[in-house]
C-alpha cells in the first residue's frame, strides 16, 4: 500500500527516527543522495508559501528529481474539477504529490485517490513537514529528543499546535500547549497524541498559564496568532494571546540553554519579540534550513517504501 504523510503520526516512532537520521545524513552531504533520479514531484500551493515552496523545489532538484511547482489557485481544481479526479490525473504524471491546502479533509481526499505518496505541506489542522524540521533542530541543539520538554505558546487549535503534539509525542517529547480558553487543541488530536506519547514515554498537556507552561521547558515554540485563512474570522486574537508572547521575561522562566523555535513567517513584536527572535536562544534560521533536509529525507523515504 502506498504510504502518505498527511499528519505527523502517519510515521511510527521508528519510521520518524529513520527519516530524521536520513535528514542528518543529507544535511552532511546535500548532493550525495539521488533518490528521485528520473522522478517528478508535483508541489501544489493553494496558500502562500516561502519556505515550503522553495525548500521542496530545491530539495527535489538536489535529489535528482524534477519539481513541478504549481500555484493551486490556477488549477482546474479551483474551478469545478474534483480533488479525486485531480489526484487520479496527477498519479499518471508524477511520483509524489506535495500539497498545501485548507481543510485536512481535502488532503485525505487527495490521498484516497492517489497511487503515489501524498505529502501534507500544511493544512488548517496540521503542518507535519515543519515539525520534522523542528525535531531535527531540537536534536542538533540539545543532542536528544526523548524526554525533552517542549512548550508551544499561542493558538493551541492551529496546525502547528496539533503537529507538535502528534510529532512531538512520536519522538518521546513532553509537549505542553500553552493556550487560552477557546483556542485549545482539538480534543481528538490531543487524545491521539496522548496515545502516541504512552507508547514512547512522552506526554502531552494543555496549560492556560504561560509562566507555568514555560517553567523548566527546554524548548519554546510559537507561531502566528492568526493563521492563513483566519484573517476575517472576527475573533479577538491579540487580546487572547497577548500574555503568551515569547519575550525575554517569559524566556527567563525556561530551562538554562533553552532553545526558541518559530516556523516563520514571524510577526515581530506580536507573538515574539525581536530580542528573542534575534537572540542567542533562537534557532529559527537553522529550523528554516532544516525544512530542506527533513523534506528531502521524507520524500526519499516515502518513494523507497515497497
Ligand atoms: N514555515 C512555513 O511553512 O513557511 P512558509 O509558509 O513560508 O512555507
Ligand atoms: N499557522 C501558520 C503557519 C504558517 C507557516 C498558518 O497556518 O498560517
Amino acid at each position: 500500500m502506498v504510504r502518505h504523510f498527511l499528519r505527523d503520526d502517519d510515521l511510527t516512532p521508528l519510521e520518524q527516527r529513520q527519516v530524521l537520521d536520513l535528514a542528518k545524513a543529507m544535511k552532511a552531504a546535500p548532493l550525495a543522495h539521488r533518490a528521485l533520479e528520473g522522478k517528478s514531484v508535483a508541489a501544489i500551493f493553494e496558500k502562500n508559501s516561502t519556505r515550503t515552496r522553495l525548500s521542496f523545489d530545491v530539495g527535489i532538484h538536489q535529489l535528482g528529481g524534477h519539481p513541478v511547482v504549481v500555484d493551486g489557485r490556477t488549477m482546474q481544481l479551483g474551478r469545478e474539477e474534483t480533488i479525486e479526479d485531480t489526484s487520479r490525473v496527477l498519479s499518471r504524471y508524477v511520483d509524489a504529490v506535495v500539497w498545501r491546502t485548507y481543510a485536512q479533509k481535502r488532503m485525505e481526499a487527495m490521498a484516497s485517490a492517489s497511487s503515489v505518496p501524498v505529502v501534507n505541506a500544511l493544512t488548517d489542522e496540521f503542518h507535519p513537514c515543519q515539525v520534522l524540521a523542528d525535531l531535527q533542530t531540537v536534536e542538533e541543539r540539545l543532542g536528544r529528543l526523548a524526554g525533552v520538554t517542549l512548550t508551544y505558546l499561542g493558538d493551541g487549535a492551529n496546525n502547528m499546535a496539533h503537529s507538535l503534539l502528534l510529532g512531538g509525542a512520536t519522538a518521546g517529547l513532553h509537549v505542553r500547549v500553552a493556550a487560552p480558553e477557546g483556542f485549545q487543541p482539538h480534543e481528538r488530536y490531543l487524545a491521539d497524541a496522548a496515545v502516541r506519547a504512552k507508547e514512547t514515554g512522552g506526554s502531552v498537556e494543555v496549560i492556560t498559564d504561560p509562566v507555568t507552561a514555560v517553567t523548566g521547558a527546554d524548548v519554546l515554540v510559537t507561531d502566528a496568532w492568526t493563521s492563513m485563512g483566519q484573517e476575517n474570522d472576527g475573533r479577538d486574537r491579540v487580546g487572547a494571546f497577548r500574555r503568551f508572547q515569547v519575550n525575554a521575561d517569559l524566556l527567563a522562566h525556561a530551562a538554562d540553554g533553552a532553545v526558541v523555535l518559530h516556523c516563520l513567517p514571524a510577526h515581530r513584536g506580536w507573538e515574539i519579540t525581536d530580542e528573542v527572535l534575534d537572540g542567542p536562544a533562537s534557532a529559527v534560521f537553522d529550523e528554516a534550513e532544516n525544512r530542506l533536509h527533513a523534506q528531502k529525507a521524507l520524500l526519499a523515504w516515502l518513494v523507497s517504501q515497497p
